[in-house]
């Protein structure tokens, strides 16, 4: 007879249907992150992933595309890309923005009065291009390009020809891996934001979403 775990370790089971016998069909073992095949170890043991299959998966991930602003000790503007952000609270209002270590922003992140995000319009793909760019420590960014605002609590720039902004203040940051997560405390979400239709991310590539399924 096979067993459950058995099929699990030829990778059978895909998934469970309601009403299906569930010692048949176990819950997916939360550790075991594989994108092809079984995992080795045991059921205790956490499978390890390499690089190029985690960056594989996570990339199917669709998200919204941000631009993170802040200003660095001197008082100049500077931003990045992102999409590693997530709402966290309603009480306080909270978010996170996972920002990688060595990144242009983060060491200003720790010492400006905190950071705002602009969340892109599609019309936007150029200035999502621009914040992503591979900057040298000295380099500095140029936003003259793109109407902007000064928000008012962090300091920072705001795009307002994005689909929506927030400026935050800072409220906590977590070290996690190789990147810190950045949490902020919503204080301003009113810019006038003039955008429509979102820039979204999926799959290593920008789009515009074209059909709503609900
Ligand atoms: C679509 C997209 C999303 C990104 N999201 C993040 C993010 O959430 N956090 C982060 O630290 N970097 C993120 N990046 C990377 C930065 O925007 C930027 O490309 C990178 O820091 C440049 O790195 P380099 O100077 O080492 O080449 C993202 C880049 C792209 C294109």
């Amino acid at each position: 007879m096979i067993s459950a775990r058995s099929l699990r370790q030829t990778g059978s089971v895909v998934g469970i249907s309601v009403g299906e016998d569930a010692t048949m069909h176990p819950a997916p073992d939360p550790w075991r992150v594989t994108d092809n095949g079984p995992a080795a170890g045991s059921d205790l043991t956490p499978a390890s992933v390499d690089d190029r299959a985690f960056r594989n998966v996570m990339a199917r991930l669709g998200s919204g595309v941000c631009v993170l602003t802040t200003t660095d000790p001197v008082g100049r503007d500077c931003g990045l890309t992102v999409t590693a952000v997530s709402s966290l609270s309603l009480a306080p209002p909270l978010l996170i923005v996972a920002v990688r270590h060595g990144s242009f922003v983060h060491d200003a992140l720790y010492v400006a009065e905190g950071f705002a995000l602009t969340i892109l319009a599609a019309e936007q793909l150029d200035l999502a291009r621009y914040a992503a760019r591979h900057r040298y420590p000295t380099d500095t960014d140029d936003f003259s390009r793109w109407p902007s605002v000064r928000a008012a609590a962090s300091g920072s720039l705001v795009f307002p020809r994005g689909v929506a902004a927030v400026d935050c203040v800072p409220y906590e940051f977590v070290d996690a891996g190789d990147h810190v997560i950045a949490v902020g405390r919503a204080v301003l979400t009113s810019f006038g934001c003039t955008g429509d239709v979102p820039l979204l991310h999926v799959d290593r590539g920008y789009y515009r979403p074209g059909e709503r399924l609900d």
